[in-house]
C-alpha cells in the first residue's frame, strides 16, 4: 500500500512536525507500505525523495507523478501539528477526496483544536477545566476584570496553538498585555486561566486493534517555570512513566480521558494534559496528533504499555482503513 506521511504544516510547530514524520518514516515497516514523506508548506506541499529531490503534489486530487509512474495514495498518515494538520482542514480534504487519513475526523480536529469550545464541551460531562477568561483579537483588555476572574498568577495561552507556542506565566497585571500580543502572534483569540498547582499528567488514549486503549501515564517534572517549548523539547523535563500518582488517581484520569475520546467520536492517537489539585484531575487540552519525536510522550507512552513504534504506526494505518 502506497502511505503518504505528511508533515510540516503552517504554525510555528513545523520543525517538530518534520521530526515526528521522520520517525514514522523510519520505523514504518517498509516491507508491508510504499511509504512517501510529503512535506506541505503554504507554498508547496511536495514528496521529498531520498536524494531530497521534490515532486509537486497534484493538489486536485493528492496524486504524485513521479519519472517511473504516478502514485495514489491508500492512506495518509498525520504527523502535521497545528494548522492545517491538527485543525480539521486536511481532514475535511482528505475526506473529500476519498483518501482515509489516520488521525480523527474533522469536526472533531477542529473542536479539540480549540481549547476554549473543547473545554466548554467537555464540561457536562464532569470533565473540569480552569476558570478562564476568553478574548478575541480586537477586544479591549480590561487587566482588572480578567484578574477578578482568574486571579494570579495566571497562564496566556494562544487559543488554537500547540507546543507551548505563545504562552506565558503571569504573575502580576502588568505583565498582562505583553503576554497577550506574545500569544496573539499564534492566534487571533486567546484564552486566560487559573494557574493550577499540582501534578501534570500526560493521558495517551488510541483506537488499538479496534478498542480504545488509554496508554500508561506520564508525569511531567520540568525544571522551568511551566512545561514550555524548552522543557518540551530541549531536555528541560523529565517524562517520568508510570507517573507517581494513586491509583485512585490514575484510575479518575484514566476514566476521564478515555470519556472524552468517546464522548467525542475520536479516532486515531490522541494525548491529553490534566493538571491535578488534590485528587481532582482538571484538563488543560487535547492533541490530536500529538508529537511522535524521540523526545515526544505518546511513543514512551506506547513502549511502556509493550507497543514498539512499527506496531503502533501500522495499527494507525490499520484503524484508519477500516
Ligand atoms: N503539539 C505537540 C506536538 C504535542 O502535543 O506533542
Ligand atoms: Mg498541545
Amino acid at each position: 500500500k502506497n502511505i503518504a506521511i505528511i508533515m510540516g504544516g503552517y504554525s510555528s510547530e513545523y520543525k517538530i512536525s518534520l521530526k515526528s514524520g521522520g520517525v514514522v518514516f523510519k520505523y514504518l515497516d517498509k516491507e508491508k507500505y510504499n511509504a512517501f514523506p510529503i512535506h506541505i508548506f503554504k507554498d508547496k506541499w511536495v514528496h521529498v525523495d531520498e536524494e531530497q529531490n521534490e515532486h509537486p503534489i497534484n493538489r486536485n486530487d493528492f496524486s504524485l507523478d513521479l519519472p517511473n509512474g504516478k502514485i495514489v495514495f491508500d492512506c495518509v498518515f498525520n504527523a502535521i501539528h497545528g494548522t492545517p494538520g491538527e485543525d480539521g482542514l486536511m481532514q475535511g480534504y482528505f475526506k473529500l477526496m476519498g483518501i482515509p487519513q489516520t488521525s480523527c475526523d474533522y469536526y472533531q480536529a477542529a473542536l479539540t483544536f480549540n481549547k476554549r469550545d473543547l473545554l466548554s464541551v467537555l464540561k457536562p460531562y464532569g470533565i473540569i477545566s480552569a476558570t478562564s477568561y476568553y478574548l478575541n483579537l480586537g477586544d479591549p483588555i480590561n487587566e482588572e476584570e480578567i484578574v477578578k476572574k482568574v486571579g494570579l498568577p495566571c497562564f496566556v495561552k494562544a487559543n488554537k496553538a500547540g507546543s507551548s507556542f505563545g504562552i506565558s506565566k503571569v504573575y502580576q497585571k502588568e505583565d498582562l498585555s505583553e503576554a497577550i500580543l506574545k500569544a496573539y502572534k499564534e492566534d487571533d483569540e486567546i484564552i486566560i486561566e487559573s494557574f493550577l498547582n499540582g501534578t501534570e499528567v500526560s493521558v495517551g488514549v488510541i483506537t488499538y486493534n479496534g478498542e480504545t486503549k488509554v496508554l500508561p501515564i506520564t508525569e511531567i517534572v520540568t525544571e522551568n517555570d511551566f512545561f514550555d517549548y524548552e522543557a518540551k523539547y530541549e531536555g528541560k523535563s523529565k517524562e517520568i512513566t508510570p507517573a507517581r500518582i494513586t491509583k485512585e488517581q490514575e484510575l479518575m484520569v484514566s476514566e476521564a480521558a478515555k470519556r472524552a475520546y468517546e464522548v467525542l467520536k475520536m479516532k486515531g492517537f490522541s494525548r491529553s494534559e490534566f493538571i491535578f489539585v488534590g485528587d481532582q484531575p482538571y484538563m488543560l487540552e487535547m492533541n490530536t496528533t500529538p508529537g511522535l519525536t524521540e523526545e515526544s510522550i505518546l511513543p514512551q507512552q506506547a513502549k511502556a504499555a509493550g507497543i514498539e513504534l512499527p506496531q503502533l504506526f501500522e495499527s494507525a494505518i490499520k484503524e484508519a482503513l477500516k
